[in-house]
């Protein structure tokens, strides 16, 4: 085949996947990702395609089939405002995290305050939040130092002033030196059958799987914060929807004021918020 156009091309690929990972979505999507063109150039112009696009689409589909996220395929996700590079050492940023970023957004102006993201991972949430108040001091902390390349990258490219660190949870911290506390730690069951899921055999397990039901991570981090949080300072931490009420015993045994859980979009707990006095 030496010419293709993109749009008779993506109805042959989908009747050729059905039934396979790559819905005919994801066909479109890595059509346009290879032709670099947007969705409104792809349906006005049914641009063709060469022989070298049809091998790299080829490929990509093989890839998508096997399970592979797409955001690995291309090396990028869009998380909040940011367009964020993405590599097999970091969770794929997810859109209920942007969650977190919302409500800090919307309880902080931008009077300076300095802000700890724990497990960081592509930097997803201290970037966002720091490119919407670059008043703010804000740490993005991981134990993985692939992780911290990776936020390396998103923080040059999206020309924010993060300090990037490498540290089990607040082991690096000064007590008592943060406004605000944000996490979205691993927590999910090694049993749970979320890791069956679309793609999520190929990212880090050591950013998905927590011990004792998910809730080892998250119970250090709500325990260990408290002394590192100034007066009035307040964490937040995403969870599953099923462990909101386990999350916020947590913040009761350890004695934070002001609990609450936000839901994300599809109307489940996703966060759980606490101050301290
Ligand atoms: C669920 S991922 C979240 C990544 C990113 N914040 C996001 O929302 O897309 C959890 C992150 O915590 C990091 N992590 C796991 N154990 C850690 C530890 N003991 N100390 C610091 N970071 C840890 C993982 O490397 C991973 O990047």
């Amino acid at each position: 085949m030496s010419e293709t156009n993109s749009l008779e091309l993506i109805n042959k690929l989908s009747q050729e996947n059905l039934d396979q990972y790559c819905s005919k979505e994801d066909i479109e999507l890595l059509v346009l990702h290879t032709l670099d063109i947007n969705r409104n150039t792809l349906y006005r112009e049914n641009p063709s395609l060469d022989d070298n696009e049809l091998k790299k689409i080829a490929h990509f589909i093989e890839r998508r089939n096997l399970g592979e996220p797409l955001a690995y395929l291309f090396g990028n996700k869009g998380f909040w405002n940011l367009d964020l590079f993405i590599d097999e050492n970091v969770l794929v940023p997810r859109p209920e995290t942007e969650l977190l970023v919302e409500k800090i957004l919307s309880l902080y102006d931008s009077k300076p305050l300095r802000l700890l993201d724990l497990g960081t991972g592509s930097g997803a949430i201290g970037l966002s939040l720091l490119s919407e108040r670059p008043s703010w001091e804000v740490y993005c902390s991981d134990l993985s130092l692939k992780a911290l390349k990776v936020a390396q990258e998103n923080k040059k490219n999206n020309l924010v002033n993060a300090h990037l660190v490498n540290a089990n949870w607040l082991s690096a911290f000064e007590g008592n030196s943060f406004d605000v506390i944000v996490s979205n730690p691993p927590y999910v069951d090694r049993n749970d059958k979320r890791l069956l899921g679309d793609g999520v055999s190929f990212e880090p397990t050591e950013a998905l799987i927590s011990e004792d039901r998910g809730l080892k991570d998250i119970r250090h981090i709500i325990k260990t914060s408290k002394s590192y949080l100034r007066d009035s300072g307040c964490l937040l931490v995403e969870h599953a929807p099923e462990q909101s009420k386990d999350v916020v015993d947590l913040f009761k045994d350890y004695s934070y004021s002001s609990i609450r859980l936000f839901q994300d979009l599809n109307g489940d707990d996703r966060v759980s918020f606490g101050k301290i006095a």
